[in-house]
């Protein structure tokens, strides 16, 4: 017997509607509802390929029809207007920032040279941003501090080379510059400054000498951080769309929900209201994890449909080609790439994705790198180094991500104190952020989270593999299948939703 109450019936909507990749709106579902012959309605918009998201008024139009000639899907159409997407007549404002890529140019050996180069240039790149803060007034180099005569104040900047609580519970912190070392010691009555400190952070500090024996007491610190502004609009209205860490051939990468994403970038499914807005996205940024890859971790196999890394990205590439060209892809790895872990790390090599090299509208890139469309700088950066800095900050987490990269603005540093993930020393430190960005991008954590900071829109674009394993042992609630638009000119994100046959569309 056919069960015919109000939930079963959306059940089976929903249910068919998903089957048929047909995304309904609320009222389109509310409407389809009180249609007996719902099924045959569904087919009609799932051939109908002008049709993205399914309104009530969709539904009503066809309904309407209906009464006059008899519904064929595929023939008779409410009107198939023939789609030309706004974005294939907007010309391409693209620049990829090649100074801040490393692919193609590491030259890190490891060796201890390398190591005191690239402190070297981290120092100078950030004291450069300090020295320019006139408010700091004349900054004393740390070979001259023991000429300071005791309790006179003075201004330095260093980097932080070690930290230590004091038995009276105060902060003793060890510094260098270019010229010297010295120590400073923050009270404990400044317990807020003292724990905000890290390890090779470079700080501009104002204090009083004490004693004659050069040490320095903290009366503030302040970090290079970037500053209160409004950032770079498009001066045309134009949208980019962000994703990230797709991990194919894991099992539980979303093959059918991702394959939704590309039918809905190609016009094939979605409301009248997501068909425009498709047709405005210029820019797709893809931040890393492109794959699963392979040994990653210990027992990553069991967890693996394709446990070949070739045909990972074979599958890859098979999803992207179906883009349409109008559209700028920006491709960068992830810690699962088949490159090498360590911070910065090159483009996904040639040999993995032959085909997507040859595409003129396609662009490998390293991580980090700076990619500025339409007059707007985005830093996308997989996000590696996330975990160490959440780990850092008692309220930072893996449910908001931002908070740990506001950390790394307001450092103008993407990885941090050394040592806590894998770098490589390059001769410039490509993970300093010297040009303030519009856009600050990253994946890696798996969570949609966006927050503005001074004017930096922060963004973590979330994933399109299920709950993992490890993060269902640490209780950890991941947001996959949910990819955020993002309006350049007036910055208006938009978020869909992949995960249900509803997609939010306003
Ligand atoms: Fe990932
Ligand atoms: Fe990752």
């Amino acid at each position: 017997m056919q069960d015919t109450s109000q939930e079963n019936l959306e059940k089976q909507v929903l249910a068919y509607a998903l089957e048929k990749s047909v995304i309904l709106t609320e009222d389109g579902l509310e409407s389809l509802k009180t249609q007996e012959n719902f099924k045959k309605i569904i087919d009609y918009f799932a051939e109908d390929t002008s049709k993205a998201v399914v309104t009530a008024q969709d539904v009503h139009a066809v309904k309407d029809n209906e009464k006059q000639t008899t519904l064929t899907p595929g023939k008779t159409r409410v009107e198939k207007t023939s789609f030309r997407p706004a974005a294939k007549d907007i010309e391409s404002q693209l620049t990829i920032h090649e100074k801040t890529d490393v692919t193609g140019k590491s030259r890190g050996e490891g060796k201890k040279e390398d190591f005191i180069r690239y402190f070297n240039n981290r120092y100078e790149q950030l004291a450069k941003i300090l020295k320019n803060r006139s408010s700091l007034g004349s900054i004393k180099e740390l070979d001259r501090l023991n000429r300071v005569p005791p309790n006179k104040d003075t201004t330095l900047i260093a980097m932080v080379s070690g930290k230590r609580r004091t038995k009276n519970n105060h902060m003793l912190i060890e510094i260098e510059d270019p010229t010297g070392s010295a120590a400073a010691l923050v009270l404990e009555k400044n317990n807020d400054i003292a724990e905000q400190i890290l390890l090779d952070d470079v700080i501009a500090i104002k204090g009083r000498m004490i004693g004659s024996g050069g040490l320095l007491l903290v009366n503030e610190v302040f970090w290079p951080d970037i500053p209160f502004r409004k950032g770079n609009r498009s001066e045309e209205e134009v949208l980019a769309a962000f994703t990230s860490d797709l991990h194919i051939g894991s099992k539980l990468f979303m093959k059918d929900k991702f394959n939704t994403m590309i039918k809905w970038l190609n016009n094939d499914c979605g409301s009248k209201k997501s068909r425009e807005m498709v047709g405005k996205i210029k820019y797709l940024f893809i931040a890393g994890d492109l794959v699963d890859g392979i040994g990653i971790f210990p027992g990553q196999e069991k967890e693996l449909e394709t446990p070949d890394i070739y045909r990972q990205y074979e599958e890859f590439e098979s999803y992207i080609k179906e883009l349409p060209e109008h559209i700028e892809i920006i491709i960068g790895p992830g810690n699962h790439d088949a490159v090498r872990v360590a911070d910065p790390q090159p483009a996904v090599p040639k040999e993995f994705l032959k085909e997507l090299y040859g595409f003129k509208n396609i662009h490998m890139v390293g991580s980090p790198v700076t990619v500025t469309t339409h007059g707007v700088k985005t830093i996308m950066y997989h996000g590696t180094s996330l975990d160490p800095v959440i780990a850092e900050f008692p309220d930072a987490s893996y449910e908001k991500p931002t908070k740990a990269m506001r950390e790394m603005l307001k450092r103008r540093n993407l990885s941090l104190t050394y040592g806590n993930k894998p770098i490589t020393m390059e001769e410039t430190d490509y993970l300093s952020i010297s040009d303030v960005p519009d856009i600050l991008l990253m994946g890696h954590v798996h969570k949609n989270d966006y927050e503005m900071y001074h004017g930096t829109f922060m963004m973590n674009v979330g994933t399109w593999q299920l709950k993992t394993p490890l993060q269902e042992k640490m209780n950890f609630d991941p947001t996959p299948g949910i990819v955020p638009v993002l309006d350049l000119k007036s910055f208006k994100l938009t978020e869909i939703n992949f995960n249900k046959a509803l997609a939010k569309t306003d």
